[in-house]
């Protein structure tokens, strides 16, 4: 007997998720049902008739939407992105819901756009773009400092992690790093010294956060751990928003402690970030409060942005759907367990 082809219920879909995934199922037999509207408990049932329910970092995977995707038909919950912290997994679990999502797609995307964050930070590039565009040619306001010879503090030494770390390596900066599972040999490979989270607060002038967001790294950064950065050092955050308590990154903004912060993700992204919210009032006071800071610099969850990251997130996503489909198991490193 013939296994059905899959159907595959996409939430929170933009155009280029649309296409990706399109092109990865070329010449397969999948079913495909794009939803713009983020998956909670109250849209979960849109996925009705589709054996996986296909969801991104925004989605709320949480016990009543998993409920009610069960309930619509869905069996298998694919993440196209590789943080999960929006899933309730031991819930998924309890409800015979098998989660999987793309652990690595590109990790270069990432770090590149770590890259780009700080240099454009630093040498105030966003400012000068706009200065000269007005044929204002001064530059008074632009003095940046050189990375060469400074420190970079790497909290979490993964994927991203690692690769932001080389990078800073190739511009004659110091690195330093806190991971709790350390990686000894690729550390000496590369002159990168481990040591613990206090010190590497300590002494970084550029500190960058590559970890997951988890209880335990939730407000990472918060009044105490931002006391410990020197003054004028640069923190950026494209990893979780939640890794940084907000309402302390905007006082040690407000008393000039802070050299600068660039964020591609934010505490209370969801509903704002990915949107165009340009002929809106912005509810969120906060974000408001960041977005007036010279020294600020927000990009909205784009690090992951590249053709190739989009490539391998179809290409798993499209493979993890058709193995699910056909009752096979899930690629070993893709699959999440509660
Ligand atoms: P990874 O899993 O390869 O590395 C994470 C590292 O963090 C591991 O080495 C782990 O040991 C370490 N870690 C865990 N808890 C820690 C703690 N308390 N303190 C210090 N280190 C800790 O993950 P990868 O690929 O490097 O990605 C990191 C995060 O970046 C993801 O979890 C995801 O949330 C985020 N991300 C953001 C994207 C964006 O577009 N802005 C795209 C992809 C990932």
């Amino acid at each position: 007997m013939n296994t059905p082809p899959p159907s595959i219920a996409v939430f929170d879909t933009k155009p280029y998720d649309r296409v990706s995934l399109c092109a990865a199922a070329a010449a397969k037999q999948l079913t495909w049902t794009f939803h713009s509207f983020r998956l909670e408990s109250a849209t979960a049932a849109a996925a009705e008739g589709a054996n996986t329910a296909c969801i991104f970092v925004n989605d709320h995977a949480d016990a009543a939407a998993i409920d009610r995707l069960v309930q619509a038909g869905v069996s298998h919950l694919a993440l196209r992105c590789a943080g999960f912290n929006n899933v309730d997994l031991p819930a998924a679990r309890a409800a015979g819901l098998r989660v999987t999502r793309v652990p690595s797609y590109s990790p270069h995307a990432v770090a590149e756009h770590t890259i780009a964050l700080l240099l454009t930070l630093n040498r105030k590039i966003h400012k000068a773009f706009n200065r000269v565009r007005e044929l204002n040619f001064s530059l008074s306001g632009l003095v940046g400092f050189d990375l060469h010879g400074k420190t970079a503090g790497i909290i979490g030494t993964g994927r991203t992690g690692a690769l932001v770390a080389q990078a800073l390596r190739g511009f004659g900066m110091e690195v330093m790093a806190y991971d709790p599972y350390p990686q000894a040999a690729w550390a000496e490979t590369h002159g990168i010294t481990y040591a613990d989270m206090t010190t590497v607060f300590q002494r970084a002038d550029v500190l960058s956060l590559h970890v997951p967001l988890t209880p335990e790294t939730q407000h990472l950064v918060t009044d105490r751990t931002l006391a410990l950065m020197k003054p004028g050092a640069i923190l950026i955050n494209v990893s979780r928003g939640a890794l940084v308590d907000t309402t302390y990154l905007i006082q040690h903004l407000k008393s000039s402690h802070l050299g600068g912060v660039a964020l591609d993700v934010y505490e209370e992204e969801e509903g704002v970030f990915f949107e165009d919210l340009s002929a809106e009032m912005l509810q969120d006071d906060e974000l408001a409060r960041l977005l007036t800071f010279p020294n600020v610099l927000i990009t909205s969850h784009q690090a992951f942005l590249t053709r190739e990251a989009l490539a391998e997130i179809a290409r798993v996503t499209v493979d993890n759907a058709l193995r699910a489909a056909q009752g096979q198991p899930a690629l070993e490193e893709t699959e999440l367990t509660g």
